[in-house]
């Protein structure tokens, strides 16, 4: 497998008056060209914070403290600002959770897409309005909308429009976070189609983040959970989502059971993530696990690999796998659908 994109032993924190905080926990991950890796897990799990670092975006109290982001070759980390500038939008772009924080309310479209352009070299006015007519139509727009305002447009047009614009110099990774959550669920599912449909039609690899296992299975290639920070599965989508490895996992696929079904509350697992400046000294997961043991309390799972699947979970330590009762029920039944 030719790599993309390697994140290796990334770490983040968030200076706070009490010290620093870290969010993202030595995060190993690998994208494929052309491949689709869901990223999933509770609100404050990491995963916002974890993409802005690998795309070089994190602000102040957030800094990277350990590891490398090694992209087309060339670790971002190390890199200055302004060698990353080129990069940036033309290899990678990333579309944000609200296009109306993202947009710019009192410009149309096209002076949006234009300064993005012009920012990245492009001084031709017509080569500009063409590109920029191409990508709209792209994602399914009108052109006549370029002369549109940001509120004049649905909630599902302005997301599209923010992809398009990511879509400006092709690049080949777009990192997305949760692009379609502020969207009803129809429109949800159209959004993530028509996703799907560009990454086929143009190539390019994506990293989705989202809360909502059930979603990004049907359009993931794999999918990496995190928990307080941390990965806790990461596998071929099939895979965990057939058989989870991981009782979080697991749990997040109770949560929401079906694109097709009803949203049910989070049954498998009461309770919240821990804060992340009071994990608990075992698995981080133990105070919520319905299939934790004594030594969970106290011992911190590594990753094993279970058939490929990595897992962060005492129960494939084969020292502990008495323990191992067949919590995991299969889920073989429910079709994950490819496009
Ligand atoms: N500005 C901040 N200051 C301090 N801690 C923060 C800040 N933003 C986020 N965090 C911490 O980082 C964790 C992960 O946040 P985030 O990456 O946004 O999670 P997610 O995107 O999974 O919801 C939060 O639970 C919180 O503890
Ligand atoms: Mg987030």
């Amino acid at each position: 497998m030719s790599t993309l994109l390697e994140v290796t032993d990334l770490s983040v924190a968030y200076d706070t008056p009490n010290g620093p905080v870290t969010a993202v926990d030595h995060v190993n991950l690998a994208v494929a060209p052309g491949e689709f890796l869901g990223i999933v897990g509770e609100s404050g799990c990491g995963k916002s914070t974890l993409l802005f670092a690998i795309a070089q975006l994190l602000r102040a109290p957030a800094r990277t403290t350990g590891g490398s982001v090694v992209f087309r070759g060339q670790d971002m980390v190390t890199m200055s600002a302004r060698a990353l500038a080129p990069t940036r939008w033309r290899n990678l772009s990333v579309v944000m959770q609200s296009a109306m924080n993202a947009l710019n309310p009192v410009a149309r479209l096209s002076a949006q897409f234009a300064d993005t352009m012009q920012a990245h070299g492009v001084r031709d006015k017509a080569a500009i309005r063409e590109r920029s007519e191409q990508v709209l139509e792209l994602v399914g727009i009108d052109r006549a909308h370029l002369a549109s305002y940001p509120h004049q447009l649905s909630g599902g047009m302005r997301q599209r429009a923010m992809i398009a614009m990511a879509l400006l110099f092709t690049p080949e990774l777009v990192i997305m976070d949760e692009p379609t959550s502020a969207l009803d669920v129809v429109a949800q599912r159209s959004l993530m189609l028509q996703i799907k449909e560009l990454q086929q039609q143009l190539g390019f690899a994506v990293l989705f983040v989202t809360h909502d296992m059930s979603l990004v299975s049907h359009f993931s290639d794999r999918l990496m959970v995190m928990y307080a920070g941390e990965v806790v599965e990461f596998g071929s989508t099939r895979q965990v989502f057939d058989h989870p490895a991981h009782p979080y996992s697991q749990g997040l696929l109770d949560a929401f059971p079906s694109i097709r079904g009803e949203r049910k509350a989070l049954v498998g697992i009461p309770g919240t993530p821990p804060s992340l400046s009071a994990l608990p000294p075992g698995c981080r997961f133990e105070p919520r696990c319905p299939v934790s043991f004594a030594e969970c309390a106290t011992t911190r799972p590594p990753l094993y690999d279970v058939d490929g699947v990595l897992s962060r979970c005492l129960l494939h330590d084969p020292a502990y796998s008495s323990h191992a009762t067949t919590p995991t029920t299969s889920r073989e039944g429910d079709d994950v659908d490819r496009t």
